[in-house]
This record gives C-alpha cells, sequence and structure tokens, in this order.
C-alpha cells in the first residue's frame, strides 16, 4: 500500500475512533442542560412561572407555594435524596421520596413518571426536554455523600486545586473572593449553606444565564472548586 493510501486508512480509522467520543459530548450537554431543567426548567424554556401551587405539594408544607413546587428539586431534593436527605427537615420537608433509585434506569421509566397525573408535565415541556432530564435522572447522579461530608457539609476535595480552577474559569463573573454578581449571596455563603445546591450548579450550569457546566470534567474537579468556595469569605 503507497503512503498515500496508509495515512488515508489510519484518517478513516481515526475518525472512526472518534465518532463514539462525540455522542458521548452530545450525551454529557444533554446531562447537564437536564440538570439545569431539573433546577428551574420554566426558566430554561422561558416558559411563564407557573402561578400556582404544585397539586403534588403537600397541604403539611405552608412554608413554600407558588412556582417553586414545581421546581424538580424542590420535591426531590439538589442530593437527590428527597425525605431522606437534606429536605429531610425544613422549609422544603415535604414527605416526598428521591431519585437514587433511578439510577441506571431506563430513561422511558422517568419519562412515563413526568408526564403521569402526579407531576402533570406532560405538554409542558418538549420531547427533548424529557429526554435531558431524564438523562439526567437516570445517567447523571454521582454518589453525593462521598464527595460531600453529610454532617459536616464538607466537601472532600482539595481546595489548593480547586482554587487554581475557580480563579481560572469563576472569577472573571463571580470575583476573586466569590462576591459578584451583586444580584446574588457571597459564594462563600452560598457553598457553607447548602453544599448539594452549589455541586449541581458547578457540574451543570446556571438556568438561563452564560454560565460554565463543569460536568464534562472529572468530578474531581467540581468537588475540588466545592471545596475552594468553601473557604470564601460569607459576607
Ligand atoms: C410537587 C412535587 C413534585 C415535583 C415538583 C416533582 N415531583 Fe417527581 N414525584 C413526586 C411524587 C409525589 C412522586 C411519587 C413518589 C411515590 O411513588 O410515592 C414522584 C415520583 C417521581 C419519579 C418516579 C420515581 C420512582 O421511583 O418511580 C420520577 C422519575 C420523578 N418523580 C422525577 C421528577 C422530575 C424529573 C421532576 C421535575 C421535572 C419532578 N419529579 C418534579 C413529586 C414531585
Ligand atoms: C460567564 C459568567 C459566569 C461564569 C464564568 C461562571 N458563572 Fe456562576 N453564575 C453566573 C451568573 C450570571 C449567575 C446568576 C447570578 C444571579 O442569579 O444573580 C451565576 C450563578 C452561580 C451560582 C448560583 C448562585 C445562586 O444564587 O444559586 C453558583 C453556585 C455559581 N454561579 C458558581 C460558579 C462556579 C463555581 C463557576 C466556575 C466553575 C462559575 N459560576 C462560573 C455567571 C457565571
Amino acid at each position: 500500500m503507497s503512503i498515500k493510501g496508509l495515512t488515508g486508512l489510519l484518517i478513516a480509522a481515526a475518525i472512526m475512533s472518534f465518532a463514539p467520543a462525540s455522542f458521548a459530548a452530545d450525551d454529557v450537554a444533554s446531562i447537564a442542560r437536564g440538570g439545569r431543567l431539573y433546577d428551574k426548567w420554566f426558566k430554561v424554556i422561558g416558559a411563564p412561572k407557573p402561578a400556582e401551587t404544585h397539586p403534588a405539594w403537600p397541604s403539611s408544607n405552608t412554608a413554600k407555594k407558588g412556582n417553586t413546587t414545581h421546581r424538580c428539586k424542590s420535591c426531590h431534593g439538589w442530593d437527590m435524596m428527597g425525605k431522606d436527605g437534606a429536605y429531610a427537615s425544613g422549609s422544603y420537608k415535604t414527605g416526598i421520596p428521591g431519585l437514587k433509585q433511578m439510577a441506571g434506569k431506563s430513561n422511558d421509566k422517568v419519562i412515563a413518571a413526568l408526564k403521569d397525573s402526579t407531576h402533570g408535565f406532560g405538554g409542558k415541556m418538549s420531547e427533548q426536554d424529557f429526554t435531558d432530564l431524564a438523562n439526567f435522572v437516570t445517567k447523571g447522579q454521582i454518589d453525593i455523600d462521598a464527595v460531600i461530608e453529610r454532617k459536616s457539609k464538607k466537601a472532600q476535595g482539595d481546595s489548593a486545586a480547586g482554587g487554581r480552577y475557580y480563579q481560572t474559569v469563576c472569577a472573571g463573573c463571580h470575583g476573586e473572593t466569590g462576591l459578584e454578581p451583586k444580584d446574588m449571596p457571597p459564594l462563600g455563603k452560598l457553598a457553607n449553606k447548602n453544599p448539594w445546591e452549589i455541586i449541581q450548579k458547578t457540574l451543570n450550569g446556571q438556568p438561563d444565564e452564560p454560565m460554565p457546566a463543569m460536568r464534562a470534567f472529572d468530578l474531581q474537579v467540581s468537588v475540588d472548586i466545592l471545596s475552594y468556595l468553601q473557604t470564601l469569605p460569607k459576607e
């Protein structure tokens, strides 16, 4: 075979071996978008804020009402553990179970649940939205208690490494000490108060904001960032 022919063959082989990687990239983007939908789907898709309290929101909880009761995270938790996680108590206590058991299950099961009479989301989101949500629930879950110590809320990361990531990736928008933009609480405060929320925002991005999602990188990168955020000023 000529050198040219061989080069052509090698290029073809290289393209073929890259193909699965590009599918994986589609998947990770879908999972991250699913994570933002899980956070606040109506903001992501630009739908009007639901006005009424969600019918599945229990009447025992009078602390919350209106649009926040339509967010997946409000019923199932940032840690995906529902009544067995951080929302076992506090203003989001509902008694609703988490979604850990759905990791590794088929997307169809999740999509069927979203369209059932409990949720009533059928027709409120597109099929792509349902697919992204299902990818997040079935393929995007992390072992949360392995990365955030539940009692102390301490992230199990390397804050020095996290500082290098933060100062190069995040500081341009959030400032060197996490006090920007001005209309949100300091990142140091949020990261210590609700680390389960902050790891999800770091992995998936912020709904309808041009903020990066770190999910394509190793999970440890986001855990290291969270550890660093926990060292930043709280006010
Ligand atoms: C107002 C509260 C509420 C909201 C908001 C909510 N859910 Fe649920 N979800 C429930 C309840 C209640 C169940 C039924 C749990 C049971 O079986 O007792 C449930 C069940 C599920 C199940 C099935 C779990 C299983 O083990 O079969 C999935 C999947 C699910 N929810 C995903 C979501 C997603 C994704 C969102 C956001 C788009 C969402 N839920 C929003 C209350 C809610
Ligand atoms: C391109 C600008 C940009 C970059 C880069 C960026 N963010 Fe953000 N981020 C935002 C904006 C805008 C908001 C929403 C601010 C608001 O709600 O007022 C936000 C919100 C957040 C929130 C949610 C705060 C809340 O109130 O719930 C967290 C957590 C966060 N960012 C962490 C990070 C981390 C960690 C990085 C780096 C990995 C990062 N951001 C990089 C723009 C950015």
